[in-house]
């Protein structure tokens, strides 16, 4: 089979056309056939295809030229089960991790994995693009996509988007990043104007999709349903083609976020190829636009010809069949290991975890037995089962108390019969979520009794959210429930009081209020939304058979008020059809946070801001615990040449069990007294291979200095300052273990004109 597969993609590489083909195809099309290779169908109906894909391209048959189908992914491929002709099979795709906990793995080759390991999926199903990976960045907690994005820092984000689409293209299939750009809220989301400086916009809210483009050249961008200082991000000639093409020098094809119909002109002006899901208006509308003068047929032209481009290096333009077999076995131990490395251990006091075998735990909250693999909306995925952590383990041997387990099935049976009706098989629900059980009230003599008999106590918070809602700073959301918190405070104190120990399990997909009971807690394991196989994994770091790795890719904050970006985030918000109506507000008075949103923070979110101004938090970025220690030493610039410096470090793991470290490489720039900027910034960072006790390895890293530089808005110019830049060597964004200092002769100035606006 995978001699067929190489074979058939190299059909695929032959077939991809050239320019002149690509010409001559063009000339032979009439307006309404290029209208109509620019506007896309929603649903795929592909005879012998799984039903429901996210979109598809027309075909043109007159050239030989098929359709090609488009699906979501960003946490695994994402498809109906049902394939038409096979009523009594169901067909699945891998669910792996979400892309929040793929960026806490800070592991480009395992990233690049899961991103084959997509390929090779979508190839089994036939899916030409993924849309995905997602990138935005994480401004603020309560955004509900938070699970589908990396990260609150660009560079993170955009490296690890570059990863997974190298590994999805790797297989001759596409990626698509999204959403571009400054997606922060899904509150109103297709009439929110994010009103940002240009300054923040290039350094954090471009940055990350500047280095993806760059790095990963995926074959599609979509563009996001927001505005971006008044004009809307898919007919912003200045993104769409001044930026991103001209200046990035990139050539794929650019598409709409679904659901848009409206200015079809003047984004296929702008720069936006394609109108996805596509409505036939819109094959109306650039007909009737060239007609009358309004869109030049060379627009028209340019835009087809990215079409045909992608559409040209598909498999399903090779002819490559889909076998409807994926290595569904292979892929779960992929998702398996993307779930192990991307676990954080937050806190463990005392040596409290690993278990011991001899331990016998009891196991509280609903989230044991919910435990979410992945968030809601278009990148949840019809994955064959999801592990959770009771099942986890008890496959791992891990003791646990029949009585505690035998009390959370009898409630979650109860619950299910009374939800059963609410949470009835809609597309509402799908989209906003089913009813869960809520946190089960515990007595105080059961808790006692656990408190005797067993050796430990876990206890799983869990949480969910996705497209279309932000989070609220409400109980139950962003803030414990008070029998949450009741159940943590009774279980501490019951268990400390015989002298034994409490680890806390969050599962979620986007930080929580973790003040002040974190305190409590003697360990906290960070599992985030781990994939279908994240009980296995979340198991295997409680027993100690996999040493933790994962660093946190996103600052936990004390307060969520002390986050910059909370003065200027919807909160306690709730939904209404009109919000996500384009122009569905027209003629109200126009709202903070809803309509419109100022980034008033500019460039300090996340890390940026509480490292730069001293301010406690929960977790830094970059934060995460082992089972073992390592040592730094011998941090030095092993060269500068021309405008790269390469740096490395000797780091040796000093304890007793074998694990893997992450080393962060931050920049500082020479002070200057007109221009601030953050005290730290990340430039690179590097993962170890598992090193046994005892073992080293010298990590190496390349920096530009073209990259060490800040965006001057006045100048409209990237410029890396003139003096000494320091590197450092840090464990988290506020724990440097080693500084270098590189010194830039000459100010380095890269001109970048375009104001988005
Ligand atoms: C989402 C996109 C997704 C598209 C297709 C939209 O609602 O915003 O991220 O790719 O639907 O499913």
């Amino acid at each position: 089979m995978k001699r067929l597969i190489s074979g058939l993609m190299a059909i695929a590489v032959c077939m991809s056309a050239s320019a002149d083909q690509i010409d001559r195809i063009i000339r032979s099309m009439t307006l309404e056939q290029k209208a109509m290779m620019l506007v896309g169908v929603w649903e795929a109906d592909k005879p012998s295809n799984i039903i429901s894909s996210a979109g598809r391209t027309h075909p043109l048959e007159s050239q030989g030229i098929g359709m090609t189908i488009m699906n979501d992914g960003a946490t695994g491929l994402r498809m109906d089960t049902l394939r038409k002709g096979y009523p009594d099979e169901r067909y699945y795709c891998t669910g792996f991790p979400v892309s929040i906990m793929m960026a806490s793995t800070w592991n480009d080759e395992l990233v690049r994995k899961v991103g084959a390991t997509l390929g090779d999926e979508m190839t089994a199903y036939g899916v030409d693009l993924i849309l995905a990976p997602s990138l935005n960045l994480q401004r603020n907690p309560l955004c509900g996509r938070n699970f589908e994005y990396y990260s609150e820092d660009p560079y993170l984000a955009g490296h690890t988007a570059a990863m997974m689409v190298q590994g999805v293209q790797s297989k001759g299939t596409g990626a698509t990043i999204k959403h571009f750009a400054a997606n922060n809220q899904q509150t109103a989301r297709v009439n929110n104007d994010a009103i940002v400086s240009q300054r923040a916009l290039r350094e954090l809210y471009l940055r990350n999709f500047e280095i993806a483009v760059k790095e990963g050249q995926p074959w599609a961008v979509m563009n996001s349903l927001n505005w971006i200082n008044g004009t809307r991000a898919s007919a912003s000639k200045a993104l769409l083609t001044d930026i991103l093409r001209n200046e990035w020098g990139w050539n794929g094809v650019v598409m709409t976020d679904w659901m848009l119909p409206e200015n079809t002109a003047a984004c296929a002006h702008a720069g936006n190829d394609l109108f996805m899901g596509g409505a036939q208006s819109q094959v109306e509308d650039i007909i009737k636009a060239v007609n009358d003068g309004t869109l030049s047929i060379t627009d028209v032209d340019r835009n087809v010809r990215n079409v045909l481009s992608y559409v040209m290096k598909t498999h399903s333009h090779a002819g490559v069949e889909p076998t409807f077999a994926p290595d569904l076995g292979a892929d779960a131990e992929v998702a398996l290991e993307a779930a192990q490395e991307g676990i954080v251990l937050l806190k463990n006091n005392a040596a409290t975890l690993p278990l011991k075998e001899e331990d016998t735990v009891a196991v509280f909250g609903v989230g044991t037995y919910l435990f979410y693999a992945n968030g809601l909306g278009a990148a949840d995925v019809n994955k064959p089962y999801t592990i959770n952590l009771i099942q986890g383990m008890k496959e791992a041997r891990i003791n646990t108390h029949p009585v505690v387990d035998e009390f959370y099935q009898k409630y979650l049976e109860a619950q299910d019969v009374q939800l059963r009706e609410r949470n009835a098989r809609t597309w509402k629900n799908w989209f906003f979520g089913y009813k869960v059980p809520e946190e089960a009230p515990l007595r105080d003599f059961f808790i006692q009794k656990r408190a005797q008999d067993c050796s430990k106590a876990i206890i799983t918070i869990a949480r969910n959210c996705g497209e279309a809602l932000d989070r609220n700073f409400a109980k139950g959301e962003y803030l414990l429930t008070d029998t949450e918190k009741e159940m943590l405070e009774s279980v501490c104190r019951e268990f400390h009081a015989r002298g034994k120990q409490v680890i806390v399990v969050v599962n979620t997909g986007a930080a929580i209020d973790v003040n002040p009971w974190s305190k409590l807690a003697d360990a906290v394991v960070l599992a985030w939304q781990p994939g279908q196989e994240g009980g296995r994994a979340v198991a295997d770091v409680l027993s100690g058979k996999v040493c933790p790795s994962g660093k946190l890719p996103v600052t936990w904050a004390l307060d969520y008020h002390d986050i910059p970006s909370s003065a200027n985030f919807p909160v306690d918000y709730t939904f209404d059809w009109e919000d996500v109506k384009p122009y569905g507000r027209a003629g109200q008075p126009r709202t903070k946070n809803l309509d419109y949103t100022n980034y008033e923070e500019g460039i300090w979110i996340g890390y940026r801001y509480f490292s730069t101004f001293s301010k406690p938090v929960a977790y830094p970025f970059g934060y995460g615990l082992s089972y073992t220690t390592f040592k730094w030493s011998d941090a030095k610039v092993e060269k500068v040449s021309g405008e790269m410096a390469k740096v490395s470090i000797l780091v040796t793991n000093t304890g007793s069990v074998a694990g893997k470290d992450v080393v962060e490489l931050y920049s500082t720039a020479p002070v200057t007294e007109d221009f601030e900027t953050p005290v730290r910034e990340l430039r690179a960072y590097s993962k170890t291979p598992l090193l046994g006790p005892g073992e080293s390895v010298k990590v190496s890293m390349d920096v530009a200095l073209k990259d060490l530089a800040s965006f001057h808005e006045d100048v409209m110019s990237w410029i890396t300052a003139k003096g000494t830049h320091i590197l450092s060597f840090a464990s988290s964004a506020d724990d440097v273990r080693a500084t270098v200092e590189v010194t830039v002769p000459k100010a380095i100035t890269r001109k970048a004109p375009t104001e988005v606006k």
